[in-house]
């Protein structure tokens, strides 16, 4: 709707004669830091998901002092996706988007502004709309208190749209956001043992009809270390690319 109001607002210039200098579907810059945290740029706004990098051995190499972030995105309370929020939100003063029990948690912990949420719905900020999807796995906070339910995100913005599936396993639910999102890049969990592993990871990228993946939830914890060439290759077979980033590698979409 957006796009098409500034194609309509572009050609009314056109047609005055005024000259503009068109707006640029710029590419979402991603870099990833270890386990499922990751970051993208949409709109000139930076997203970063589920920060998880001081307890991470394998994202030692990442400070997260040097984190930029305008809005810190979490899918559930486990503490292997909140364990540096309230840290890098209270640096940053970003706003947290997370479900209404996680946001009050954060909140409750230090973060200083919060979009609480819940599935189905969904919010436009600065960078474009973010819609709270299904995900099918639990979410107890790091102090054993109720962290809702999990879910994960659909964000569409002038650059492009994506989504992040959160810990979950495969679900059907999927197919509702290919039917009404043309996703650029789906960030898939595909570390198996708590979340979907390769196999489904494929099938969730065809529900939501994306052929570029990043993977995420893999390598942290010895349950979930995976075969990279192997899983690769699954989704080559399936036409689809498979991106397993090393902390701090970052990847255009
Ligand atoms: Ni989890
Ligand atoms: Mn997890």
């Amino acid at each position: 709707m957006a796009r098409g109001g500034a194609l309509i607002r572009r050609l009314q210039l056109r047609r005055t004669g005024v000259i503009i200098s068109r707006q640029q579907i710029a590419n979402m810059n991603t870099t990833y830091y270890g386990h499922s945290c990751f970051s993208v740029e949409v709109a000139g706004k930076r997203l970063l998901f589920d920060p998880f990098i001081t307890p991470n051995p394998l994202a030692a190499a990442i400070d997260i002092k040097q984190l930029k972030a305008d809005f810190i995105l979490v899918s559930h309370g486990h503490v292997d996706h909140v364990a540096d929020a309230v840290e890098i939100a209270k640096r940053t003063d970003a706003l947290v988007v997370a479900n209404f029990e996680v946001a009050s948690w954060l909140n409750k912990m230090g973060a200083p502004r919060i979009q609480p949420m819940n599935h189905g719905g969904a919010v436009n900020l600065d960078f474009g709309r973010v819609k709270f999807v299904s995900a099918i796995h639990s979410s107890t906070m790091p102090d054993g208190s109720s962290g809702g339910n999990p879910g994960g995100f659909v964000i569409e913005s002038r650059d492009g749209n994506f989504y992040y599936s959160g810990d979950t396993a495969l679900t059907l639910d999927m197919k509702l956001i290919g039917e009404s999102t043309k996703l650029k890049f789906a960030a898939l969990c595909v570390g198996d043992n708590f979340t979907m592993g390769p196999d489904d990871a494929v099938k969730a990228a065809d529900f939501v009809g994306c052929d570029q993946v990043l993977g995420c939830h893999f390598d942290t914890f010895p349950p979930i270390k995976i075969d990279h060439a192997a899983a690769k290759e699954k989704f080559q077979a399936a036409g689809k690319t498979l991106h397993l980033l090393r902390p701090g590698e970052a990847a255009d979409f």
